[in-house]
């Protein structure tokens, strides 16, 4: 990690939080997986039991690399070490050593792990402090799958967290009409909550389109974890949208994109004609028109995120206080100790 002089943000590149680790589909029982995540080398599996551990991939008992590239491995949803054969469970605890009885206890680093709706989540803390809030249950209601993307980006996840509370920028790059705060920003703790409504129109011409009058909400629990939530009442559409900001290695973030709606309830609002199609593939196929139309959106900030400035001090119009209360709320998730 650098120096706090050389950095780019005036600010840990690790802010304290829950982030994104994987879906749940790619981690399958008997995979032992690696990644860097956090400044960490990591790795992570499933046991027999169908719980995941998230754990530093050092060995604490001579610093062997466990990842499986270096020759770690599963058996029996045991995580063994390619150097002395002890066994780690998912707990992080040494059970097991090839040479009998340990005179005292090894314990592998490992960090809070939540898995909910498909996704899995770890908390990070500098300190290795335990979580201090929770990530929102979301196998909550009739929900479709997620459907995701990912991409590495040169740059913070406070960053890509403040534009969801600059609705400014919504006309001008993503070409947004109608935009209007519809309520002051929200801060309860570590939650933080942002209403506004916006029109965008979705197809290949103005004639030939959907407008999507949409109220949406933007929720965070701290900046690796944002939920975006479109609703259009008239028409039945109920959207989740999730922006998950993974710090890699202190210079990119690993941001993925996911999205998962309800079945629309009065698709002929939307389009006339768009409920004669079977219910099944007409919601297969707005979710796959709808996530294209997320991910092109958001990509268009990835230039201004990898090569804008943070300012300490922006030059902000009154009407974007908003910001100032974001960059306040964030405060809380560093420490000094960094
Ligand atoms: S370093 Fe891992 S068992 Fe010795
Ligand atoms: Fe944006």
């Amino acid at each position: 990690m650098k120096e706090p002089d050389q950095r780019r943000f005036p600010f840990s590149p690790f802010p304290i939080g829950w982030y994104w680790v994987e879906f749940s589909e790619n981690v399958k029982k008997g995979q032992l997986q690696s990644k860097t995540w956090l400044g960490q080398r990591t790795v992570y599996w499933r046991d027999d039991h169908g719980k995941v551990c998230l754990a530093n991939a050092m060995c604490p008992h001579l610093g062997a690399n466990l990842s499986p590239s270096f020759g770690g491995k599963l058996e029996e949803g045991l995580l063994v070490c390619p150097f002395h054969g002890l066994r780690y469970n998912t707990t992080g605890q040494c059970v097991h050593s090839p040479v009998g009885e340990l005179s005292r206890p090894v314990s592998l680093k490992t960090f809070p792990v939540c898995e909910t709706g498909g996704v899995i989540f770890a908390y990070w803390h500098p300190e290795g402090l335990e979580p201090e809030w929770s990530v929102p249950d979301l196998d909550d209601g009739d929900w479709s799958r997620f459907v995701y993307s990912a991409r590495e980006i040169r740059t913070h996840p406070q960053e890509t967290s403040e534009n969801g509370v600059d609705i400014t920028h919504l006309p001008y790059v993503h070409g947004y009409s109608n935009v209007e705060s519809l309520e002051p920003l929200h801060i309860d703790g570590h939650y933080l909550r942002n209403r506004f409504r916006l029109t965008r129109l979705v197809g290949p011409s103005k004639h030939l389109c959907m407008k999507l009058d949409v109220h949406a909400t933007v929720s965070m629990w701290g900046v690796g974890y944002s939920m975006i939530e479109p609703v259009m009442q008239d028409a039945g559409l109920y959207i989740r949208q999730l922006a998950l900001c993974t710090p890699i290695d202190g210079e990119k973030v690993n941001f993925v994109m996911a999205m998962q709606m309800k079945d629309v309830e009065r698709p002929n609002v939307l389009m006339p004609g768009l409920g004669l199609m079977p219910k099944r593939l007409l919601n297969a196929l707005l979710l796959k028109i709808f996530f294209k139309v997320y991910v092109q959106d958001i990509s268009q900030d990835f230039d201004i995120w990898e090569n804008k400035q943070y300012l300490i001090y922006p030059r902000l119009d009154a009407s974007e206080s908003s910001i100032i209360h974001f960059r306040r709320y964030c405060e809380q998730f560093y420490t000094s100790v960094e």
